[in-house]
């Protein structure tokens, strides 16, 4: 069988700017805090799969999500390391389910 060979090059992309540069990306003087009256958490971990193998997974219960505080999900998508994590939790919340998942936390308002 003919065998053909194909040169393949692989890049490591970098960022251009620095990371703490927010206003790369935010608009300059946004809130570095987000408003907890408004900022919704994020899901940290989605819970059990529903339905679905392989590539079609579903996860449709959100009830069961470990939910993550706005604040600490976007300081700790950069500080990354065990004090820095424990930081956020420790003056937040440390990432959990709740029995009515989002609207727990918005009940609490
Ligand atoms: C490379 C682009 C980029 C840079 C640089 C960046 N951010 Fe973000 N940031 C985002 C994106 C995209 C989101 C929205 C993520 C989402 O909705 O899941 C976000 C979300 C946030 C949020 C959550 C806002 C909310 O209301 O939930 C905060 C707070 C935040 N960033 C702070 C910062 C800070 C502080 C810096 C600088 C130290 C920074 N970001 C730098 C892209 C960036
Ligand atoms: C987009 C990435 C990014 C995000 C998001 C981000 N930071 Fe940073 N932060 C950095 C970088 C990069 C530095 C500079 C680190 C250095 O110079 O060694 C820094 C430095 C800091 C420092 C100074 C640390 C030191 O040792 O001097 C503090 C405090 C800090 N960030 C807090 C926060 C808080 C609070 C948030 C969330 C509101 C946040 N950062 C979000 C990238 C980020």
């Amino acid at each position: 069988m003919p065998q053909a060979t194909q040169a393949h090059y692989l890049n490591h992309p970098t960022y251009p700017r620095l990371w703490n540069d927010c206003a790369a990306c935010h608009v300059d003087g946004f809130d570095l805090i987000p408003d907890q009256g408004k900022a919704v958490a994020t899901t940290l971990d989605a819970g059990a799969i529903d339905s679905g193998t392989g590539t079609s997974t579903v996860w449709k219960n959100q009830l069961d999500d470990t939910l993550q505080g706005a604040s600490a999900a976007a300081c700790t998508s950069c500080h990354q390391t065990t004090d820095a994590r424990g930081h956020a939790y420790q003056n937040g919340w440390t990432p959990q389910t709740f029995e009515n998942g989002r609207q727990t936390i918005l009940d609490t308002k």
